[in-house]
């Protein structure tokens, strides 16, 4: 093999190597979890590291909750189905499409989610943007505790999202 050919040879395996390595980068990011504790059916996860924008992924009952922090530069920021915590406002839903259950993805510079089994796309805030999702992410139980959020319990914020409608 020419001296050239070996060099670009490394050169390509170079390049795939960084994109892998950028790709594990993005998706450890995309769920990397917050510090949680889970017993009896309760998990409380500490919000107080949260950084903007990105998507963090607890396990609940065995299901995926989605857990983002919305930045004020979001389209979604004013959205009724956010929830304060400390005067930061965060995206808290079961992490299943509304449509046939898949796991949408986020896309951070996009501010939206997508599903790629049929399609299906979700602002921030888990609106539906496109179908075929028939209605929004469903907004799990919960209560806040200071700059914590424990999943599984109803407090007065989950109640108040309940009787306007909007925790599912
Ligand atoms: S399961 Fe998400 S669009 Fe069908």
């Amino acid at each position: 093999m020419s001296d050239r050919r070996k060099f670009f040879g490394r050169a390509l395996g170079a390049f795939a190597g960084l994109g892998a390595l950028g790709a594990l980068y993005a998706a450890k990011r995309t769920w990397d979890p917050l510090p949680s504790v889970s017993a009896a059916g309760f998990t409380t996860v500490d919000l107080s590291q949260a950084q903007d924008n990105v998507l963090y992924t607890e396990m609940w009952r065995g299901k995926p909750v989605f857990i983002l922090k919305v930045s004020k530069s979001d389209k979604a920021y004013s959205d009724k189905r956010l929830i304060n915590v400390g005067g930061d406002k965060f995206f808290i839903a079961i992490g299943l499409c509304t449509h046939l259950g898949c796991i949408p993805e986020y896309f951070p510079d996009e501010h939206k989610f997508i599903c790629a089994c049929h399609g299906g796309q979700f602002d921030a805030a888990g609106e539906v943007l496109k179908a075929p999702p028939p209605s929004p992410l469903v907004i799990p139980p919960f209560k806040i505790d200071g700059k914590k959020v424990v999943l599984g319990e109803e407090g007065p914020e989950y109640k108040k999202l309940k009787d306007a409608g909007l925790v599912a």
